[in-house]
């Protein structure tokens, strides 16, 4: 699944993922770095230019300054750096505010700044830079200081004239005179033009003539300001239906207080929150981690990161979680999925929590997700046929583990226990535990929006007729995996994007009409003859928990009874190996099966 759009590091895609900055932008300013570096070949800098740049810890990229992720300075002063910077193009550098290089052996032509619009100050000074000084740096509306003193620059002084200007400084060099007679050039004094070629001061400075502002200029000035006049008039008036707003609305004032206490009293904020106290990790160094993309899910963006010693995590960014959602009530849901402790439960290993981000930490589930196991490699000959007994214990690990879910969870809380019930998110790992279900309890913080578009119980029949899920809403779901298991037909209902699928209860219901029922199982396990009555038992399930009314659907503790009776048959006929074990075994030869989707996209 290897893409060259998938980033590489865990830190592009989410510390900067709220901000303007695109990961392009944030490759492209690096490569402009890593282009300087390469060109000074300074071994400070080639020790400390590493790693990722505009990151809180600023013991690295020394002399770099960001905000939000962009580059706004450049300040690399009295370091001896030599080379010619010239051929680096500063162009991608869009936020630069600040360049210095002053009192270095950078040698060259003197490099185009002319792009970086948001330029204010420019020190190359005692550098031994060399040609004219860019033409076109008369365009840089915001420059208030521009020091080239003691270079070998020639040519012409440009006819700077923004008002702005107020620090200049070009001698010592061997630029020639005359001086361009503009307002701002002729308001610095000698000094800023000594010592420089000819035609220049000799002594006296010799400024050329300039047309002086025409009248058709002092018209423009006059519009500006009566513009600005009216801009001011404008947002005195903002502020003050602001203010009226703010009296009115407390909700507004609420919302304003929290932020102020979120940014002051946050004091650990950087600080991955563990679950367990075995060890774990910094943030740091998860946020380092070469990172895969594993698929935008539901409720976020999941990523694979896989840390120095090999270990790999799932990292999810929680998305469409409700608007205003406090850091009290995500604390109250990672509580709630901490609290959820089962074999058959993916547990949650950290999360992170900031104002822009919040992340949750899982393990990564190598054998990937059942959709994959299920429809992976169709019709290849790597396909590995996924064994009747195999499917029965993720029927009944899966069952245990929404009992688990229906009993532990606060009846007074009208929240549906897992409410994304489907193939992608049960998940096989390799030890021994085999099958756990992934992203349980996040429904009830998720924008109903969102929810009500994605999540499988939303599609149940009472949400489409009554606008109402509950845990029914999962049995319901549930009944639709056991008909995927059984049918190995893709659901229409948890199909990924891009995959279409079969309304897997009302084509098995028509089936049993037309008595044609014995055709809906997968070949691969109807020709187990010795599970034939497991399986009719298992569809028999389904369909029960398919009904159309909440009310007569099974409750979760009796599905999960009834499934272990299923086992126990199956026993008494002598199955020659454990579930568990053929599982696991068809489980890791999986990874040579091309797979449809991706094979972890389950946590998404
Ligand atoms: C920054 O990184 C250096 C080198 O790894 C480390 O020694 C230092 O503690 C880090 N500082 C912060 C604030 O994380
Ligand atoms: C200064 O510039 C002139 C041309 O303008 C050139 O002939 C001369 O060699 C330059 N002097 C130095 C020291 O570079
Ligand atoms: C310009 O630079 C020269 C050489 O560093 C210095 O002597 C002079 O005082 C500076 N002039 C101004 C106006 O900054």
């Amino acid at each position: 699944m290897e893409s060259p759009l998938l980033p590489k590091y865990l830190l592009i895609v989410i510390l900067f993922s709220h901000y303007s900055t695109t990961i392009a932008q944030y490759g492209q300013e690096r490569d402009t770095l890593y282009a300087l570096k390469h060109t000074f070949n300074d071994p400070f800098l080639n020790d400390n230019w590493n790693g990722l740049h505009c990151y809180e810890n600023t013991s690295f990229w020394y002399g770099i300054q960001c905000i939000n992720g962009r580059i706004t300075s450049i300040l690399l002063e009295n370091r001896g750096l030599s080379g010619n910077p010239s051929a680096v193009s500063l162009v991608v550098l869009s936020e630069l505010v600040t360049l210095s290089f002053k009192n270095n052996l950078v040698h060259g032509n003197i490099m185009d700044f002319c792009y970086n619009h948001k330029l204010k100050e420019i020190d190359l000074s005692e550098n031994m830079l060399e040609g004219p000084i860019p033409p076109c740096s008369i365009n840089l509306e915001l420059l208030r200081s521009l020091q080239l003193q003691q270079n070998h620059l020639s040519g012409m002084i440009p006819e700077f004239n923004q008002a702005g200007l107020t620090v200049f400084n070009v001698s010592y060099n061997n630029i020639s005179g005359p001086i361009p007679g503009t307002t701002t050039l002729r308001s610095f004094t000698a000094d800023s033009y000594a010592n420089n070629g000819p035609n220049m001061c000799d002594p006296l400075c010799h400024f050329s003539e300039i047309n002086t502002p025409t009248p058709t200029e002092s018209k423009k000035e006059s519009i500006a300001i009566a513009f600005m006049v009216l801009e001011i008039i404008g947002l005195v008036t903002v502020i003050l239906l602001l203010v009226l707003y703010c009296k009115r609305s407390s909700k507004f004032k609420n919302l304003i207080k929290r932020r102020h206490f979120e940014e002051t009293s946050d004091g650990d904020g950087m600080k991955l929150v563990f679950m367990a106290d075995d060890g774990g990790f910094e943030l740091n160094k998860l946020m380092g981690a070469a990172a895969e993309g594993l698929g935008k899910g539901v409720c976020g963006d999941s990523y694979k990161a896989t840390l120095n010693d090999g270990v790999a995590v799932v990292v999810k960014q929680l998305r469409g979680l409700k608007p205003l959602m406090s850091k009290e009530e995500f604390m109250k849901m990672v509580r709630m999925i901490a609290d959820q402790k089962h074999p058959n439960l993916l547990p949650l290993m950290a999360y992170w929590c900031s104002e822009d981000v919040k992340l949750l930490v899982y393990r990564y589930a190598k054998n990937g997700n059942l959709f994959n196991r299920l429809h992976g490699g169709r019709g290849s000959r790597e396909r590995i046929s996924f064994k009747w007994s195999s499917r029965l214990t993720v029927a009944r690990s899966v069952a245990r583990a929404l009992e688990h879910l229906h009993l532990n969870s606060n009846p007074s809380q009208c929240t549906v226990p897992h409410g994304n019930l489907k193939s992608t998110n049960i998940l096989l790992d390799d030890d021994g535990e085999t099958v756990l279900v992934s992203d349980y309890g996040l429904a009830s913080s998720m924008a109903l929006p969102v929810a009500a578009q994605h999540m499988v119980s939303y599609k149940s029949p009472e949400y489409q007729t009554w606008k109402r899920v509950s845990r029914k809403s999962d049995v319901w779901s549930y009944g639709c995996l056991l008909l995927e298991l059984l049918t190995r037909r893709v659901s229409v209902h948890s199909a990924p994007p891009g995959i279409s699928g079969v309304d897997l209860c009302k084509w098995v219901k028509r089936a049993f009409r037309e008595e044609w029922i014995a055709e809906v199982f997968d070949m691969e396990i109807s020709m187990e003859k010795n599970g034939t009555k497991g399986m009719e038992k298992l569809l028999e399930i389904a369909l029960r928990c398919c009904d159309e009314s909440p009310e007569k659907r099974p409750e979760m503790a009796d599905i999960a009874a009834e499934i272990d009776a299923i086992e126990a048959v199956e026993a008494d006929h002598g199955a020659d190996l454990s579930a568990v074990q053929s599982l696991t075994e068809e489980g890791f030869s999986m990874h040579a099966s091309s797979a449809i989707v991706d094979s972890s996209d389950g946590i998404s």
